[in-house]
């Protein structure tokens, strides 16, 4: 591990201590009836509606639309691939967003990528005994491909979609670019502050990638963003970045929702996705 690697996620995890709250607000707010979007499909605070699934010795969060929505319709063909935070599926954040997805119209899958140990919600922990170092040894990219290749052989043959499209946050931003480069098998990509995302990883993207960027993010400044920019409108892709004013890392999924400029963030973050998907995918 370089010491200039190591530093930046320790930074992340700082961050995750300035960022890190739990809003006391229930979903919905922006749904208003004049609202041209109705961003209550958002679901901020509550109970998980999926299920899980073990394949292959793999814990995989699934939520699944309704079928009789006209959304769920229109998405049938198609699933998302959602790669989380260092803190997985047990956060719940993460799986409420799976299961945002899923009222957008989406099957969508989160498999557990950290093998039964994620990183702790009280990451921070004063005298913790979480070691970042151990956790990234652990959980680098022989470890985590081959549990995201295990998952699109699940959605492909056991669930039967072909089209999927790859989101993923901090941690997991890293691996959508990576699912869509050669020879994998998403067909767009969406991440929300990647951490760790490498230049080769930018430039091998073969599909649609877009970006929701936090103004305040150490693991990924504004230098490594222009040069982010740069990279994908070389790739010949089609690409979008999208910067969102008065937030930190991990704002697409760990908001302050009782920041009205952190939840407007966090909803505008999922909007953006599930419209890119949209464009690229049905
Ligand atoms: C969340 O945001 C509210 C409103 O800005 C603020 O009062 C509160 O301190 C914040 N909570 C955390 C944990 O940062
Ligand atoms: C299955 O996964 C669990 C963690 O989720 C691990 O502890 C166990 O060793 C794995 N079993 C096999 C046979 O790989
Ligand atoms: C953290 O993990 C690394 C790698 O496994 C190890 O070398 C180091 O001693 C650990 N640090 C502590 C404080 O346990």
């Amino acid at each position: 591990m370089r010491a200039s690697v190591l530093s930046s996620v320790l930074l992340l995890l700082h961050g995750v201590a300035a960022t890190g709250g739990r809003g006391g607000h229930s979903a919905g707010g922006g749904g208003k009836d004049c609202s041209v979007v109705d961003a209550s499909i958002v679901a901020h605070t509550g109970t998980p509606v999926g299920r899980e699934v073990v394949y292959k010795n793999i814990t995989i969060y699934i939520s699944t639309p309704d079928e009789k929505d006209a959304r769920a319709k229109a998405r049938s063909k198609t699933a998302v691939l959602y790669l989380t935070d260092v803190f997985g599926i047990p956060l719940n954040q993460n799986k409420l967003l799976v299961d945002s997805f899923a009222r957008a119209g989406y099957l969508t899958i989160a498999p557990d990528l950290f093998k039964g140990e994620p990183a702790p919600a009280d990451i921070n922990a004063p005298g913790g005994a979480f070691n970042v170092t151990d956790f990234l040894l652990k959980n680098g990219e022989a470890s985590v491909d081959p549990i995201i290749d295990a998952t699109v052989e699940y959605i492909n043959t056991k669930l039967k979609v072909a089209k999927i499209a790859v989101t993923g946050y901090c941690f997991g931003g890293k691996y959508a670019f990576r699912h869509v480069g050669a020879g994998k098998k998403g067909d767009v990509a969406f991440t929300a502050h990647p951490s760790m995302l490498t230049d080769a990883e930018i430039s091998g993207v073969k599909k649609p990638a877009a970006v929701a960027a936090a103004e305040t993010d150490n693991t990924l400044t504004p230098a490594q963003r222009l040069n982010l920019e740069a990279k994908l409108s070389e790739s010949k892709q089609p690409f979008r970045v999208s910067l969102y004013s008065g937030t930190a890392h991990g704002f697409a999924v760990r908001a302050n929702i009782s920041d009205p400029i952190q939840k407007f963030g966090k909803e505008e973050a999922f909007l953006q996705a599930v419209r890119w998907f949209d464009h690229w995918l049905i």
